[in-house]
């Protein structure tokens, strides 16, 4: 096992290129299932979630090229029906995404219940409200989703919650249905904006999304095409923070800065400097930073995955700071490796409150999912003296290259064996 090592108290300075978006890249690999042809892919992130996904392709048949590191083709044209390795599929969450795929391409489904962080309770009942109202018939018994479908016929779906993954999914089995499916009540992350992109561009006819209304018009085939996927907010958004927390002055390049904006407006109100370039954002730490008070939310919201992130920061932000984890039941396990650190934190439910210290001090501690992981790194950038962090493959689901770009901003960051 290896674990990374950091010596804090290093102000990050330069400039970090952001990579392509996780939640994106793991529903447009599911979507090539859709296409009888060849989708080229670009701007994809190098992490472990995107190997995992791949695998899941090829379980069909679908042929698959690397023409360079950041760029995967793939050719499903003639993939037969198949279902993937129960074990596979439970390490990731982006798995339920094959769900809508396969009963788009072949009218069944058979995937396992998917994997993914902790957060307590993570139902998928609003994915299959969406396949039983398109007209499939779903069994979610035994750990397994089995679905199928005479026909799948365009209807209005109304979201209880508004899910990311419901969203998607359903625009995934919507996209060959007979007639104009519509999601009332959809998510609009920037991810759902950039899935509908891909989709459209590979023959699909979809409208909306980006809005609470998301319009899907069947289409009868799909030939592929090229797309390119849009930055990580989340990576983007995790640089900032740790910029600002280590007191740095550090270009974030390759980021839509519309997409940052509410971590953007809470920033500056801590007291960092922010400035917003076309396709780069440039944050200064100034000093102290001020207690503030954070609600997440879906898009255009705080972004849930930039929580953990945030209370790292808070924890030396001058005063008490309330962070209300709006979207998932048990988001906090993080914070009891911030205590070990000597943060002053008291999490209870959907609400943690922080207290500031003067400093954290550098301690052996674990990532206790992909979020949280990027949470102590950033404590340990922070703290007097030495971190090490292990349990950092969660961190490699979702960053690439992470301690090289800490490093290349001046971070005493290494990866070790354990
Ligand atoms: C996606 O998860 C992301 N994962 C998560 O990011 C992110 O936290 C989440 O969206 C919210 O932005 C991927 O894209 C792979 P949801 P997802 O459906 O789709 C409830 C990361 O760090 N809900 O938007 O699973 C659910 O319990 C990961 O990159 C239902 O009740 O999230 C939650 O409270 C962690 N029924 C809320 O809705 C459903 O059928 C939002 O969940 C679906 C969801």
């Amino acid at each position: 096992m290896e674990k990374l090592v950091i010596t804090g108290g290093v102000p990050l300075k330069g400039n970090v290129d952001i990579s392509g978006a996780k939640n994106s890249v793991l529903a447009i690999l599911a979507g090539t299932l859709l296409v009888n042809g060849e989708c080229r892919i670009e701007n994809i992130p190098d992490i472990s979630d995107v190997s995992v996904i791949l695998s899941m392709i090829e379980c069909f048949g679908a042929k698959i090229g690397r023409p360079d590191k950041h760029t995967i083709v793939v050719d499903a044209k003639d993939i037969t029906y198949a279902v993937p390795d129960y074990e596979l599929v439970r390490r990731i969450r982006g798995s339920y995404y094959l769900i809508g795929a396969l009963l788009s391409r072949f009218r069944k489904a058979e995937i396992a219940m998917p994997g993914g962080c902790n957060f307590g309770s993570r139902p998928i009942d609003q994915h299959i409200k969406g396949f039983t109202a398109l007209g499939a018939a779903v069994d979610d018994s035994r750990g397994v989703i089995k679905a199928t479908a005479e026909n799948l016929t365009g209807v209005s779906v109304y979201l209880d919650k508004v899910s990311v993954g419901a969203t998607i999914n359903i625009m995934l089995a919507a996209c060959k249905a007979e007639g104009v499916t519509v999601i009332e009540n959809a998510a609009r992350e920037p991810h759902i904006v950039d899935m509908a992109n891909f989709l459209n561009a590979m023959g699909a006819n979809i409208k909306g999304a980006g809005t609470n209304r998301v319009k899907i018009k069947g289409v009868t085939d799909m030939k592929g095409g090229t797309y390119q996927i849009i930055p990580d907010q989340i990576e983007a958004g995790t640089f900032m923070i740790a910029a600002a927390a280590t007191g740095g002055d550090v270009l974030i390049r390759n980021v839509i800065p519309k997409h940052m904006e509410s971590l953007t407006a809470k920033l500056i109100e801590a007291g960092a400097k922010v400035t917003e370039l076309d396709d780069a954002i440039r944050v200064e730490g100034t000093g102290k930073l001020k207690a503030t008070n954070v609600q997440t939310m879906p898009y255009p919201g705080f972004p849930t995955d930039l929580q953990p992130q945030m209370v790292a920061l808070l924890t030396v932000a001058e005063g008490l700071s309330v962070m209300v984890e709006g979207v998932w039941d048990n988001r906090f396990q993080y914070t009891d490796e911030l205590i070990r650190m000597g943060a002053k934190i008291n999490a209870a439910g959907k609400m943690a409150t922080i207290q500031s210290v003067p400093t954290l001090y550098g301690a052996p501690v674990k990532a206790t999912d992909l979020r949280g992981g990027a949470a102590v790194v950033i404590a340990g950038l922070m703290a007097e003296g030495t971190t090490e962090v292990s349990n950092i493959t969660l961190i490699d689901r979702g960053y690439e290259k992470f301690e090289e770009k800490l490093r290349a901003l001046g971070a005493k960051i290494e990866r070790v064996e354990e």
